[in-house]
């Protein structure tokens, strides 16, 4: 069977790229944004496709010869017009499968009902709406999903950091609303199954384990984490305030937080019992079973992917013909002297997280706490392993825009700031090269640079140096 994923740099995606990897009838190919990011599974075994469901061309390359193809894409980080952009992505998507003959696209949606649905699951509802529109042409299984709890996943870390951070809970009063999470290991059951159902006709099917509500959710989670934790509902009046006390506590901006929060101030469970009559081999494992299998993931360091990794309305920002175009440089050189490049370069790509940027460490607290206050993402995010870094992984403030293992690693920066920024190390012919390079955004980006010049120069200066020194 040869299979198409959409989506495989994604949190979903991901995980399942490394299921169909297991399975030795699938013949798999990505369709994906940057072949950089998945270079593990195409030495694994799977084929690549470049491009973008925006991309004709590319979307027809990528369908040749499929049976099954895996819709797991959204637009929702482009911002405003995103419901257009899905609607566009899920038709374009839909041509190309049908033109070439896939017998067959699995969808994984959000639970919920229309009467009641966030403008963000409303766009996730016409998406499978517009996928399952030839029946006659192509099946559709459209999966639909509430929570999804795993590590890495925007709702487990919510709840993770909310029961870690705080003694009293004072949540808003809609944690009293029903919803019906699902573990992602029986997510990726599901869809894994889903390519070798024997059913006829398009498919909805809902899936989730117990009902019960967020209260409960926090309430199990401090159980399980071994914390004792007062919870008392408040009447926060406004979603805007609500995604504020989401952010303030926890590692997801308020534009996340707000989209979650939408989207379980209404009741999210299941419409049908699809699941188990078409799966009946599946079995939900129970939210503390999946709590403590993400809580057992992040201790291990198997935290495969992350809310965090899809760079969604950022991609075109991960080129490096950007940087050519940035206004201010600033260039840290060092001799290594006796010091091994490949030391360098390992202390380089160790950089953030719990381990921070190894001096002004308080500086570059002060500049995540900004961020947040900001709406950004603060370095709460830290690093997916700490050991380990690969293209497209989130690493505090910044993502990788490139990593050539030994020579170069390339950060963009995701803090709200007025332009663009980047931070090139590399490492070649005895020097460590540090630049950091930005591109502004009129008056207010030079602004902002001539201000904040004379406490970053140090801080890079100092960075570079703690670089070499440190890997003696
Ligand atoms: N995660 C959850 O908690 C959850 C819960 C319920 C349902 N779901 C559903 O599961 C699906 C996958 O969600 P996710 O959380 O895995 O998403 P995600 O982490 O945000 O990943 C989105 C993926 O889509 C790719 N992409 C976006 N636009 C594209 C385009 N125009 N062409 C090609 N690729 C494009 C991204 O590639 P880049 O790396 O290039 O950005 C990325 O791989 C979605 O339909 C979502 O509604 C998720």
């Amino acid at each position: 069977m040869k299979v198409l994923l959409t989506g495989a740099t994604g949190y979903i995606g991901r995980r399942l790229t490394q299921r169909l990897l297991e399975d030795k009838d699938a013949e798999l190919r990505l369709f994906e944004r940057d072949s950089r990011k998945v270079t593990t599974y195409t030495s694994a075994g799977a084929q690549v496709v470049e491009g973008d469901t925006f991309n004709k061309d590319s979307l027809r390359e990528a369908v040749k010869g499929v049976d099954v193809a895996y819709y797991l894409i959204h637009s929702m980080e482009a911002g405003r017009g995103y419901e257009k952009l899905d609607r566009l992505s899920a038709q374009s998507f839909l041509d190309a499968c049908t033109e070439a003959g896939v017998r067959r696209i699995v969808y994984l949606g959000g639970l919920g009902v229309k009467e009641t649905a966030s403008k963000h699951l409303l766009s996730r509802i016409e998406v499978g709406e517009v996928l399952s529109s030839r029946p006659d042409r192509i099946q559709t299984i459209w999966l639909r999903a509430g929570i999804i709890i795993g590590s890495g996943s925007a709702s487990f870390e919510i709840i993770r950091n909310i029961v870690q951070k705080l003694p009293v809970m004072t949540p808003p009063m809609w944690v009293k609303t029903l919803t019906q999470p699902i573990a992602v290991d029986d997510v990726l059951e599901y869809l894994t199954a889903a390519k070798d159902l024997s059913v006829k006709g398009n498919q909805v099917v809902d899936i989730g384990s117990e009902r019960m509500s967020f209260q409960e959710m926090l309430k199990q989670a401090s159980d399980v984490m071994g914390l004792s934790r007062i919870l008392i509902p408040m009447l926060l009046p406004t979603l805007k305030l609500s995604s504020y006390w989401f952010m303030m506590f926890t590692p997801v901006p308020t534009r996340v937080a707000s989209r979650l929060i939408e989207g379980i101030r209404s009741e999210t469970v299941m419409q049908n019992d699809n699941a188990r009559r078409h799966f009946p081999d599946i079995v939900p494992m129970s939210y503390e079973e999946a709590l403590r299998r993400a809580l057992r993931e992040i201790e291990e360091n198997q935290v495969i992917s992350r809310w965090s990794d899809s760079s969604a309305g950022e991609v075109s920002d991960m080129v490096d013909g950007d940087i050519a175009e940035a206004v201010f440089i600033d260039t840290q050189t060092m001799d290594l002297g006796e010091v091994r490049a490949e030391d360098v370069f390992s202390t380089i790509t160790h950089l953030g997280g719990h381990r921070g940027w190894l001096r002004y460490n308080v500086l570059w607290r002060i500049r995540g706490v900004i961020d947040k206050l900001l709406g950004g993402y603060g370095l709460a995010r830290g690093r997916r392993d700490p050991e380990k870094l690969r293209i497209g992984d989130s690493l505090d403030f910044w993502k990788v825009a490139d990593l050539v293992e030994g020579k170069r690693l390339l950060l963009v920066s995701q803090m709200v700031l007025p332009g663009k920024a980047w931070l090139e190390f590399t490492v070649a012919e005895g020097k460590l090269t540090q630049t950091s390079y930005f591109y502004p955004n009129g008056i207010l980006g030079r602004l902002y640079w001539y201000v904040t010049f004379p406490f970053h120069a140090p801080v890079f200066r100092s960075l570079a140096d703690a670089l070499v020194e440190s890997s003696k």
